[in-house]
């Protein structure tokens, strides 16, 4: 099968395309024939070596976790799932022509495989954050960076559960932001007091890292009720960094939930075919992706 693969860190030129051995299913997995691999920034930083301690790999390695397609082997163990479903799920070296997951749910009527494989990640961070932040149905969310893959999914879990939220994001996202139900403003000089004369907020999300803890913390009164997942500065301000994944097979199942009822989509900001996966990450790294990027098998 063809695969993307690296045999040394470093930018996306390291990234081939390559034949390879077909993984298989071990005990609890299933095989996938993917058909769309979805692009996480931490796809780029597993490339560039960055997290290492996170993601321990020995090169040469294939490469990315998120994915959508039919299964063609499912593990010992493994129930109620059968040969030819669609699913969507979380796994490894998901941009190949094969890849075993290891969580997974099927794919609800109606969704693409292109947009199923940008929900995995993205949805269990969002399930996981707006739980470790504490924010109650009635109060009001401030997500910094939303109109990316996490805040985008984040938005919409926060109306379905009735959440108010302030996001920030660039001048161009402005009108995506209040399309998922957000009042928007943009980041940059003077955000803080932009979001100060919006309203009060009870507690806030860092989803960029861009260096606004101290803000945040301001904004809220309580440390306690910020979280980011990019600012590795969050001891300073005695603030939680959330790194740990949580059950990606409950986030899995609670986003078909919300796909079926209406409430989540998380739009595709491009397609890219396996061969251009280098393409996908320097887009990415770029930082202003709407919703999620994905690979096309
Ligand atoms: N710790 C964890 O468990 C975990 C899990 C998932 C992701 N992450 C990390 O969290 C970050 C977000 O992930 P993602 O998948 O949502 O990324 P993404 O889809 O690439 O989105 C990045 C977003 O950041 C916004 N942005 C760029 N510069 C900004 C600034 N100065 N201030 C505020 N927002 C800014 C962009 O908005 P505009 O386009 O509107 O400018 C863009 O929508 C990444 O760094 C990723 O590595 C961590």
């Amino acid at each position: 099968m063809k695969r993307v693969s690296f045999a040394q860190f470093g930018g996306p030129d390291v990234l081939q395309l390559v034949d390879a051995e077909e993984p298989h299913a071990g005990p609890g997995q299933v095989r996938i024939a993917v058909r769309a691999a979805g692009v996480n920034p931490v796809d780029w930083r597993i490339r560039e070596g960055q997290i290492l301690h996170a993601h321990p790999i020995a090169l040469p390695s294939g490469i990315g976790l998120d994915a959508a397609g039919v299964v063609d082997e499912a593990g010992d163990g493994v129930e109620g799932i059968t040969v030819g479903d669609k699913v969507f799920g979380e796994g490894s070296n998901t941009y190949a022509e094969f890849a075993v997951l290891s969580a997974w749910a099927r794919m609800p009527e109606g969704l693409s495989f292109e947009e199923a494989a940008g929900y995995p990640s993205v949805v269990e961070t969002a399930l996981r954050i707006i739980d470790q932040v504490g924010v109650r149905p009635g109060q009001t969310l401030l997500v910094s960076g939303a109109s990316g893959g996490v805040g985008s999914a984040v938005l919409q879990i926060a109306r379905d559960r009735g959440i108010a939220v302030i996001g920030t994001a660039g001048a161009g996202n402005q009108d995506y932001l209040r399309g998922l139900g957000a009042v928007a403003t943009t980041y940059g000089e003077g955000w803080a007091e932009r979001v100060r004369q919006l309203g009060t907020v009870d507690a806030a999300l860092d989803l960029a890292g861009s260096g606004v803890l101290r803000e945040l913390v301001e904004l809220t009164g309580d440390p306690q009720k910020v979280v980011t997942i990019a600012d590795l500065g969050a001891p300073e301000f005695g603030v939680r960094f959330s790194g740990v994944a949580g059950s990606v097979q409950d986030a899995l199942a609670a986003a078909a939930d919300l796909i079926a009822r209406g409430r989540l989509h998380i739009p595709v900001e491009k397609s890219y075919p396996l061969a251009d996966a280098a393409a996908a990450h320097i887009d990415s790294h770029a930082g202003h992706t709407r919703g999620r990027r994905v690979i096309v098998v």
